[in-house]
């Protein structure tokens, strides 16, 4: 058996993190483990996560978990983990959704699903469908979803809208993505535990950063209902593309918690795709 004290000072780590992955290894609190001893096999897994650690990788991945708004969610290499400014782009939407009865969501790019279930947890009655190309990230939102227990959401494969059935064209409420917003250049500058560990295919739209949300503000029309929003996450230095690229929608920038224009909301006219 060995002293938790013992496992922290020696792990390198700041004191929180240290913590962190121990109650995560052991499945214990920090109370608890403050009385007891950890076993040998604990102590040994400890010791090669923390180790992970030291060399970048992130420490959401090695708990094996993440908060997402109300959701506790896995987390690990096969998506994204979600950030704090993503729960914003939740609230948003949420508020966006109150008093829409049965609301009709469709959440791109899902990674982990975190936004297509955290809409459901807010909205029972809603129907989501969430998509994503890669499938590792979409057998990550499949845990997710049966973690969380909200098993409803239509999980797709396959590009943007693609996957989508074509009897939702014209009758969706909500359009809501955390798209891929980087440029191809801005990858090689990215803190060195974001570069090493989590999917590049998650990060980097393209040359310019801004395809992906493209091909969002180009297709969306015709999925949305007449007064249906669409909103998504978007660069900090990405606003006024964002601005031109959703002007159909009379989009609208908003700022996050720091005060940085990182969402852009529009709304399709109430005469529809064709309409001003
Ligand atoms: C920035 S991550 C967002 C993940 C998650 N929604 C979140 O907020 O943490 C972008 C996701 O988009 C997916 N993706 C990239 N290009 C796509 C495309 N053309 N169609 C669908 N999904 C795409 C990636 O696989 C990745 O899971």
């Amino acid at each position: 058996m060995v002293a938790p004290s013992t496992l922290l000072a020696e792990s390198g780590l700041p004191r929180h993190e240290s913590e962190r992955l121990l109650q995560a290894v052991t499945g214990r609190s920090r109370m608890a483990l403050l009385g007891g001893e950890v076993s040998e096999e604990e102590a040994a897994e400890f010791r090669r996560r923390a180790a992970a650690r030291r060399s970048g990788e992130p420490l959401q991945y090695l708990e094996g978990s993440v908060q997402f708004g109300p959701l506790e969610l896995a987390a690990d290499r096969r998506a994204l983990i979600p950030r704090p400014e993503t729960e914003q782009l939740w609230e948003l939407a949420v508020k966006a959704l109150e008093g829409t009865p049965a609301p009709v969501v469709v959440d791109l790019c899902t990674g982990s699903g975190n936004l297509a279930l955290a809409l459901q947890h807010a909205f029972p009655d809603a129907v989501v469908y969430a998509t994503d190309i890669s499938a590792a990230a979409l057998e990550l939102a499949g845990e997710n979803a049966t973690r969380t227990g909200l098993r409803g959401v239509h999980l797709l494969h396959g590009d943007l809208f693609s996957p989508l059935p074509q009897h939702l064209m014209g009758r969706v409420d909500l359009v809501i993505a955390n798209p891929p917003y980087l440029a191809a250049a801005e990858f090689a500058g990215l803190p060195g535990d974001v570069r090493d560990h989590e999917p590049p295919g998650a990060l980097v739209a393209g040359e310019t950063g801004d395809e992906v949300l493209a091909l969002i503000a180009a297709s969306a029309g015709e999925w949305l209902r007449p007064g249906g929003v669409v909103m998504c996450e978007i660069s900090e230095f990405g606003s006024e593309r964002a601005r031109e690229l959703f002007a159909a929608y009379r989009a609208e920038i908003r700022n996050d918690l720091a005060g940085r224009a990182r969402f852009v909301i529009g709304t399709l006219s109430d005469s529809g795709a064709d309409g001003d």
